[in-house]
C-alpha cells in the first residue's frame, strides 16, 4: 500500500514512524513533512491547504491512501477533494470538521445528540458577552469560535480580561468552568462504525504545575492509571457513537479521527472540546503504544469497512512525550536556531526514546527550529516512571538556544503508589 500523509509536525512524524514500521505499507511519502520525517518517508511539497494540489500529489504518487492530519486542511475541505478523485482519504469532510472549525456548531451537535458539555452562550455583541459572563461567573471560559490552534481560549478569574478577549472575537461562546482531570479519548471512525483508541492526557499550559498561557499542548502520557477503567466503554456510550450518529443522521458523515477532550468532574464526565483528527502530542503517546499495524486501520475507516476491523491490540507499556519549544513560545517563537544532541539521542537511547520532529527544517547540515513546538521526544517503558526517566533523560541531551519544556509531564501519574 503507498501512502500519503499530509501536514508537518510531530504528530505526521509519529503517524510516519508508525506507518513505516507496518509490512503492508510498501512506499511511504509526507508532504510537506519536516526534517525528522525525512528520515521515514519520502518528502515532497505541498500547500496542504489546497485540495487540488493534494489530489494532484495523491494521483501523480498513485496512493493507496491519503491521511490528512492537521485541522486546517480537513477544514478547507482538501479531505473531499481527495475524496471526490476517488482515492481513500482518513480524515473528514469539511463540513463534518465544523465539529473542530466551529465551537457553536460542535455545541449544537451536542446538544443534539445529548451529549455532556458545559453550558454555554454564542455571543457576537457586547450586550450578550456582558451577559452571559454574569451568568456564569468566575471562573470565565471565553472560547473564540472559530480555529485558532488551542490558544483561542482564554480561563481566567479576570473578568476584564475575560471580556477583552471576547471583545476581540467576532464570535465567541461563553461556558461554563469544568472543573476536574482532563483525558483525551481518540477514536477512529468510518462515519458508522467507532473504534476508541487508549486514553492519554495533554499539558496545555506552557509551565510546569498547570502556571501560564494556554499551548497547542507540552507534553502527554498514556495509560492514564488513574483513571476509571470504564472510561472508554463510558465516554463511547454517551459521547462519541451519539455524535458520530448525530452527524450521520444530518446528512454530513464524520470518518476519520474523532477527538474528545473531556473534563472529568465531580457530576460527571463532560466535553470540552472536539478535534477532527489526532490531537498532538497525545498522538505520539497513543501510537507509540499501539500494536496492531496503522495502515489498515485508517484504510478501513476511509473504506467504510471498520466492521471488519479485528480488535485494536495494545502495548502494556506506558508512553510519555515531552514537546521543546522555541524562545518565546506561545507567543512569538524565534525560529532558526540549530539543534543539536539529535544523534546522541539516535545512538544512546533509542529504540525506547526517540525524538519526533514537530517545527523543523534542514538548513546544510544542520536541523534549526522552524515553529513554535519544536520537537516532542517520546520513551516508552515497563511504566510512567520508567517512561519519564528515559524521555528526560533523551530531552537533557539536546542543545536548543532559549528553549523551553516542562519538567512535570505525567509526574504526578507516576508518583502514584
Ligand atoms: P479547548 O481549545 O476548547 O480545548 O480549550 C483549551 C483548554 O482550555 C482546555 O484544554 C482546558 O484546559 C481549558 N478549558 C476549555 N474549556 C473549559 C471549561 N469549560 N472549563 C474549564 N477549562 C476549560
Ligand atoms: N493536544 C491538543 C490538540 O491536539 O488540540
Amino acid at each position: 500500500m503507498k501512502v500519503l500523509v499530509i501536514g508537518g509536525g510531530a504528530r505526521e512524524h509519529a503517524l510516519c514512524r508508525s506507518l513505516s514500521l507496518d509490512p503492508d505499507v510498501s512506499a511511504l511519502y509526507c508532504a510537506p513533512g519536516n526534517a525528522g520525517i525525512s528520515e521515514v518517508a519520502e518528502l515532497r511539497p505541498v500547500d496542504a491547504l489546497d485540495g487540488d494540489a493534494v489530489t494532484a500529489l495523491a494521483t501523480e504518487l498513485g496512493a493507496d491512501l491519503v491521511v490528512v492530519g492537521p485541522e486546517a486542511p480537513l477544514v478547507a475541505g482538501v479531505a473531499d477533494a481527495v475524496r471526490a478523485a476517488g482515492i481513500p482519504v482518513f480524515g473528514p469532510s469539511g463540513e463534518a470538521a465544523q465539529l473542530e472549525g466551529s465551537k457553536a456548531f460542535a455545541k449544537d451537535v451536542m446538544a443534539a445528540a445529548g451529549v455532556p458539555t458545559a453550558r454555554s452562550y454564542v455571543c457576537t455583541t457586547p450586550e450578550e458577552v456582558d451577559e452571559a459572563l454574569d451568568a456564569f461567573g468566575a471562573p470565565y471560559v471565553v472560547k473564540d469560535d472559530g480555529l485558532a490552534a488551542g490558544k483561542g481560549v482564554v480561563v481566567t478569574e479576570d473578568r476584564a480580561a475575560a471580556r477583552a478577549h471576547a471583545l476581540g472575537c467576532d464570535r465567541v461562546v461563553i461556558e461554563e468552568y469544568l472543573d476536574g482531570p482532563e483525558v483525551s479519548l481518540f477514536a477512529i471512525t468510518d462515519g458508522v462504525t467507532v473504534v476508541p483508541l487508549q486514553p492519554a492526557q495533554d499539558f496545555k499550559r506552557a509551565l510546569d504545575g498547570d502556571e501560564g498561557p494556554n499551548t497547542g499542548g507540552m507534553g502527554a502520557y498514556s495509560p492514564l492509571p488513574w483513571a476509571d477503567p470504564k472510561l472508554v466503554d463510558e465516554v463511547m456510550e454517551l459521547v462519541l457513537q451519539p455524535t458520530v450518529d448525530e452527524l450521520r443522521h444530518r446528512g454530513t458523515p464524520f470518518s476519520g479521527l474523532l477527538y474528545a477532550g473531556l473534563a472529568i468532574t465531580g457530576r460527571g464526565t463532560r466535553v470540552i472540546e472536539f478535534n477532527a483528527r489526532f490531537g498532538d502530542p497525545e498522538t505520539q503517546v497513543v501510537l507509540a503504544r499501539l500494536r496492531t499495524p496503522l495502515a489498515g486501520v485508517l484504510l478501513n475507516a476511509a473504506n467504510g469497512t471498520l466492521d471488519v476491523q479485528p480488535p485494536l491490540r495494545w502495548s502494556e507499556d506506558a508512553a510519555v512525550t515531552v514537546v521543546i519549544a522555541s524562545h518565546n513560545y506561545p507567543e512569538t517563537p524565534r525560529t532558526g536556531d540549530v539543534i543539536e544532541g539529535l544523534a546522541e539521542v539516535a545512538a544512546e537511547d533509542a529504540p525506547e526514546a526517540y525524538v519526533l520532529h514537530a517545527g523543523t527544517r534542514r538548513e546544510g547540515d544542520s536541523v534549526v527550529s522552524a515553529g513554535g513546538r519544536v520537537l516532542s521526544v517520546t520513551a516508552t517503558g515497563s511504566d510512567l516512571a520508567q517512561a519519564r526517566e528515559k524521555a528526560y533523560k533523551a530531552v537533557a541531551r539536546i542543545r536548543l538556544d532559549g528553549s523551553q519544556h516542562r519538567t512535570d509531564i505525567a509526574a504526578k501519574a507516576a508518583a502514584r503508589p
